[in-house]
């Protein structure tokens, strides 16, 4: 099996490009199924997740191209509205295509997405929403089958402002009659870049990035060519990267100021950091310190996909850290990997309490999810001593090429087959 092996104790220095943001292009994909022509969308990140997508939308008749790192797709002549259960299964967030097909065809069948080893991660509040456009949901098993005779708008109201469960409700009202006002919604970066994307293709979408967003249902959707914003959260997990091992970098992509509750904690941390619109520099040259307490929320809160990057780097802070993790249930799956490291983490329910030790020591370790893969890397770049971290294929999901950008950087990281 293939793993990242790290040699630890190196400072990082030096600039590098941060791809674009998986969280936005997902949806964005899906939506592009919308217009029935051609969609371009430039800087797509090269990320599993993005090549599992891209087979979904050739599964129901798009045609997909590549053109250096900007993606075609031709959704004129859709076959199928059955999102197939292998695709599902391989990613999740498949399940994006339930509103996309059901705002281009009114129809559309798709398998429950399983959960992963961060959560149950339920749809209920994607069908508690979809169901009141006039939308009839029958449940067989695990397939899930939609259909509408006509979408028509109304108020809805999230029980909780659930990322997917917006962009779901989002894309099912863009091409229904009247309007859709969405309480509750989900404020992410990613919500707002959808929204920008979809008005760029003649939907009428306002609130995009408040909690209340409204949606005048349009006839149709037209052909755009639209540039993503670079990841915010692989942005974070290389800055909290340095914030352990030290030293100075310029990280590039226009996403810096969707950083700043991330930001806060790492100049609390002690890091030094500067931004412009499409730059972020950040230095370190002391031990990190403990951060009293950490709680992970919707955005702007603490984002949970950098929770466990933060504990990795407090493992070796000066000091005790809490963690709250209030997203996910079981996302605290590295506290037992760091502590085979030397780590001294102890978990009860959603709390983590990190008592800083002088230094991890490198060891074999295992990766069950795609950020924590990542935040196992770090550690072994501030451990002494070589790691290796197996399981690399969640890290893949979700990072063009970790070992090539920390290299990049200084440090001693490669794949190894
Ligand atoms: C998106 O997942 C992101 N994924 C996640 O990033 C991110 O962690 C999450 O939002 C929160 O920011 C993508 O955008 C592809 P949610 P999503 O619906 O939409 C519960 C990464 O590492 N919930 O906001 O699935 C759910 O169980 C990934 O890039 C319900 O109970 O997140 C969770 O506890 C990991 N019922 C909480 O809400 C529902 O119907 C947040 O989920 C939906 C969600």
């Amino acid at each position: 099996m293939a793993y990242i092996e790290i040699i630890g104790g190196k400072h990082l220095h030096g600039e590098i490009d941060i791809h674009g943001s998986k969280n936005a292009v997902l949806p964005i994909l899906a939506a592009s199924v919308m217009n029935r022509g051609i969609t371009k969308i430039n800087y797509c990140p090269k990320i599993a997740d993005v090549f599992v997508m891209i087979k979904i939308l050739e599964s129901i008749g798009c045609i997909v191209t590549w053109e250096h790192n900007s993606v075609i797709i031709d959704a004129a002549n859709l076959t199928s509205d059955v999102v197939a259960e292998k695709y599902v299964s391989m990613m999740r967030s498949s399940i994006i295509l339930l509103g996309a097909l059901l705002g281009r065809n009114k129809c559309v069948t798709i398998t429950y997405p399983g959960g992963c080893s961060i959560g149950k991660r339920p749809i209920d509040l994607h069908l508690k929403a979809i169901k009141q456009l006039d939308v009839e949901i029958i449940e067989n098993g695990e397939l899930i089958f939609c259909k509408s005779a006509h979408l028509k708008g109304t108020r809805i109201h999230l029980d909780f402002p659930s990322v997917g469960a917006t962009e779901n409700l989002i894309l099912a009202s863009v091409l229904a009659e009247g309007e859709t006002i969405i309480e509750n919604a989900a404020m992410e970066p990613e919500i707002k870049e959808l929204c920008v994307f979809l008005n760029m293709m003649g939907a009428n979408i306002k609130g995009a990035g408040e909690s209340t967003i409204l949606i005048n249902g349009v006839k149709k959707l037209q052909d755009v060519e639209y540039s993503l914003v670079a990841d915010r959260i692989v942005m974070g997990t290389y800055m909290t990267a340095l914030a352990g091992t030290g030293g100075d970098v310029t990280l590039c992509g226009r996403c810096c100021l969707e950083n700043k509750s991330v930001v806060t904690v790492l100049r609390k941390m002690g890091c030094r950091v500067g931004m412009g619109d499409d730059y972020i520099n950040i230095s370190m040259y002391e031990r990190p310190r403990a951060i009293q307490m950490i709680e992970t929320s919707p955005y702007p809160g603490f984002p949970t996909d950098m929770q466990s990057q933060f504990m990795s780097v407090l493992s070796i802070a000066t000091g005790t850290s809490l963690l709250v993790e209030n997203i996910f249930e079981s996302r605290y799956k590295n506290a037992a990997e760091l502590n085979k490291m030397g780590a001294d983490i102890k978990v009860i329910d959603k709390i983590a309490l990190i008592t800083g030790v002088d230094q991890l020591d490198g060891c074999s370790v295992n990766a069950y999810d795609l950020r924590g893969g990542a935040a196992l890397v770090i550690a072994g770049l501030l451990a002494q001593g070589t790691t290796h971290v197996n399981g690399i294929e969640y890290i893949k999901r979700g990072y063009e090429d970790i070992c090539k950008d920390l290299t990049l950087l200084g440090a001693d990281v490669k794949e190894v087959q």
